[in-house]
């Protein structure tokens, strides 16, 4: 490894955490699906960057953000965008409480208000499913400032040293907007393909270590048609979801694979053409 990324761990390793927050710490187990991008994305990080994962949905996208938490033995705080997030959702809120018989006012802080002070990774998922509105609060924390003027208390919040962010995307998903220019242009983005041949037997063997090898090769071999006919545009993307193959395989522990395969994947394809032909593809397969 770089040792400017081993020097850059082992002083974040090097920390400790409260109780409240270890909860935050998360389990690895990502597996690079090109040789270099692991390592470049924790490039992206130890220089302070935003880091924009982009990837069909069950590419590894959550797991690798984890993975990163992991790696660098650092909390994670994750927000989850949709239509309805704000900014007290992002930064939090103000409440009353009682304390010895007078009411005061006291700011719960939001995931990216403890992020920034306490040096944790904040991982904002599905970010373009965001109302446009809502982000711009963070052009200063995601850009060379690093620092934030918290709207709802007026404190001027500089971010600690340590702190990281990540954001995915599934681009040209239903019901997603194109992200933003100005927020765009603050990340470094990487593309997350889907895992296939020997790394996706890896992520399968250490999920299922009992597992039958006759199914596992199986599932493997539906994976890797499936795949061609994604390449060759047949099959929408989502079909070689590595997330929908590995509920099949749990499925297919307790049924045949033809009904597993038809819930796991096929059913969650929008179009019926895709459907069928998925099912035709598992059917050369298994009898
Ligand atoms: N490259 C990968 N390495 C390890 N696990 C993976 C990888 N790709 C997918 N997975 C597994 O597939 C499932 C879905 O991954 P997830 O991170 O939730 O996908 P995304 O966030 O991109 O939708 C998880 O169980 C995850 O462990
Ligand atoms: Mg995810």
């Amino acid at each position: 490894m770089d040792s400017f990324i081993a020097n850059e761990r082992a002083n974040r390793q090097a920390r400790e955490y409260g109780k409240q927050f270890t909860a935050l710490l998360q389990e690895g187990g990502y597996v690079s699906p090109i040789p270099d991008l692991w390592e470049d994305i924790l490039v992206g990080v130890v220089l302070k960057k935003p880091v924009l994962l982009k990837g069909p949905s069950g590419s590894g996208k959550t797991k690798l953000a984890q993975s990163i938490s992991h790696f660098f033995n650092q909390p994670m705080h994750s927000v989850n965008c949709s239509v309805d997030l704000d900014a007290e959702s992002l930064l939090g809120f103000k409440t009353i409480n009682a304390s010895s018989g007078q009411s005061i006012i006291e700011f719960v802080e939001g995931p990216v208000v403890q992020a920034m002070k306490e040096g944790h990774i904040l991982y904002i998922d599905e970010i373009n499913m965001a109302k446009p509105e809502t982000l711009p609060i963070l052009h200063s924390v995601l850009d060379h400032r690093r620092m934030l003027t918290n709207p709802f208390t007026s404190e001027v919040i500089h971010a600690h040293p340590d702190f990281t962010v990540i954001a995915a995307i599934n681009e040209g998903y239903v019901g997603t907007s194109p992200m933003n220019e100005a927020l765009k242009n603050r990340f470094i983005s990487y593309s997350i393909p889907y895992l296939s041949g020997e790394q996706l037997r890896e992520i399968i063997q250490n999920l299922f270590p009992l597992g039958d090898e006759n199914l596992v090769n199986t599932m493997l071999k539906i994976h890797e048609d499936i795949r061609k006919q994604v390449l060759n545009g047949l099959l929408s993307e989502e079909a070689a979801s590595v997330r929908s193959l590995l509920d099949a395989l749990a499925l297919a522990e307790h049924m045949p694979v033809i009904r597993a395969v038809r819930y796991a994947i096929a059913e969650k394809l929008e179009d019926r053409m895709d459907r069928d032909l998925l099912m035709e593809l598992v059917e050369t397969w298994v009898k």
